[in-house]
């Protein structure tokens, strides 16, 4: 065991990122606990009930209960590791606001309703999704993180149709579809209790997608389909059976969330304390980014239309419409015909 530091936190746990680990830590994931404290904290809110479901070292319950504020009581729950979150509890003194259990989190309702649940298991949060809704308060928050990305980012169809009953594909924007799933998961799994989601956040990366979302009383699904051309880069959201850019076949993909992913007001508090707050400072471009993405489904890269077009490729930072999903990839309204207009449009 050795003892490490992240934020303003201290805690032991092993250098070893392996699930056999015997407290699970990996220091690459700290963009995403970064982004989580800053999430917490755009919202604004105080006194709120919070559990980290799946808190291994309790990394990331310590760092959301010492550094936003916003908590008067986090449960730092771990179905192994009980032990060493109270002994991390105690090495930061946070034992006024911060509890270890150790239940398993399939029953994680009988710790009581909270704000904020956070669910970060190895692999899949399908199987959990239930359980977390069961347990948060109506209008309450609660975050998922996903790492079978290979299911998810449509390598492993067949793991993904099992998990998230959804067809997943292999496409130039596959990081965006990788979420929509697993949001379009999330609110059916809530509409099966009589409630909807309401997407707040995302942090999408190579190795994981995490989704913030509140609960809200059921509202009319956003889910649906996307047709993909199984030869270029051609996707539209009404059926089409053939590709009105090349005449190659659409392929029917989905079922997928198709409403917002995000919140833009939370995007922009976000930003301006990324722009306020040093500890926050290294966030200011992608959140820049993510507050003024235009809100609708899939983008397109200028290498996949360079190609598509045998043509230069043009500078991303020419374009207006920037996403965060990749460096390369931006959206615009319209038919592929209009994108390629536009596309040839900026020198
Ligand atoms: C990926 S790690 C969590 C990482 C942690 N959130 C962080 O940011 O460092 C997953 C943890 O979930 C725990 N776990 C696995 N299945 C569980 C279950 N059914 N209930 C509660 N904890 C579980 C494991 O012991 C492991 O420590």
């Amino acid at each position: 065991m050795q003892i490490f530091s992240e934020g303003q936190v201290h805690f032991y746990a092993e250098n070893n990122q392996l699930r056999s680990a015997k407290v699970f830590f990996n220091p690459f994931r700290r963009i995403d606990r970064d982004l989580n404290v800053l999430f917490i904290e755009s919202l604004g809110k105080h006194n709120l009930r919070g559990i980290d479901a799946f808190g291994a070292s309790g990394v990331r319950g310590l760092r959301l209960a010492k550094e936003t504020g916003c908590f008067s009581e986090m449960v730092i729950n771990d179905i192994k590791t009980e032990e060493i979150i109270k002994k991390n509890i105690s090495l930061n003194r946070l034992g006024k606001i911060c509890r270890a259990s150790n239940i398993n989190a399939f029953y994680l309702d009988s710790l009581g309703k909270f704000d904020y649940v956070d669910i970060d298991p190895f692999g899949s949060p399908a199987s959990f999704l239930m359980a977390s809704i069961d347990t948060t308060k109506l209008g309450g928050v609660i975050a998922i993180t996903a790492t079978d990305t290979a299911a998810l980012y449509g390598k492993a169809n067949k793991a993904c149709l099992r998990k998230y009953g959804s067809l997943s594909f292999k496409s130039t924007y596959f990081n965006e579809t990788g979420l929509r799933i697993l949001l379009k998961k999330a609110e059916e799994t809530a509409n099966l209790k009589g409630f909807s989601i309401e997407p707040l956040f995302f942090d999408v990366r190579r190795h994981y997608i995490r989704a913030y979302f509140k609960l809200v009383s059921q509202r009319e699904s956003e889910i649906g389909y996307i047709y993909q051309c199984s030869r270029c880069i051609n996707r539209t959201l009404s059926p089409m059976e053939r590709c009105d850019y090349c005449g190659a076949k659409m392929l029917k993909t989905g079922p997928l969330w198709l409403g917002k992913i995000f919140d833009k007001k939370i995007a922009d508090r976000m930003h301006l304390l990324s722009m306020r707050e040093e500890r926050f400072s290294n966030y200011k471009e992608y959140l820049d980014i993510l507050r003024k993405e235009i809100e609708i489904p899939t983008y397109y890269t200028t290498d996949s239309l360079a190609s598509l077009l045998k043509t230069n490729e043009r500078k991303i930072e020419k374009f207006d419409a920037r996403t965060v999903f990749n460096p390369k990839g931006f959206r615009k309204e319209g038919s592929l015909q209009d994108v390629v207009k536009y596309y040839s449009s900026i020198l």
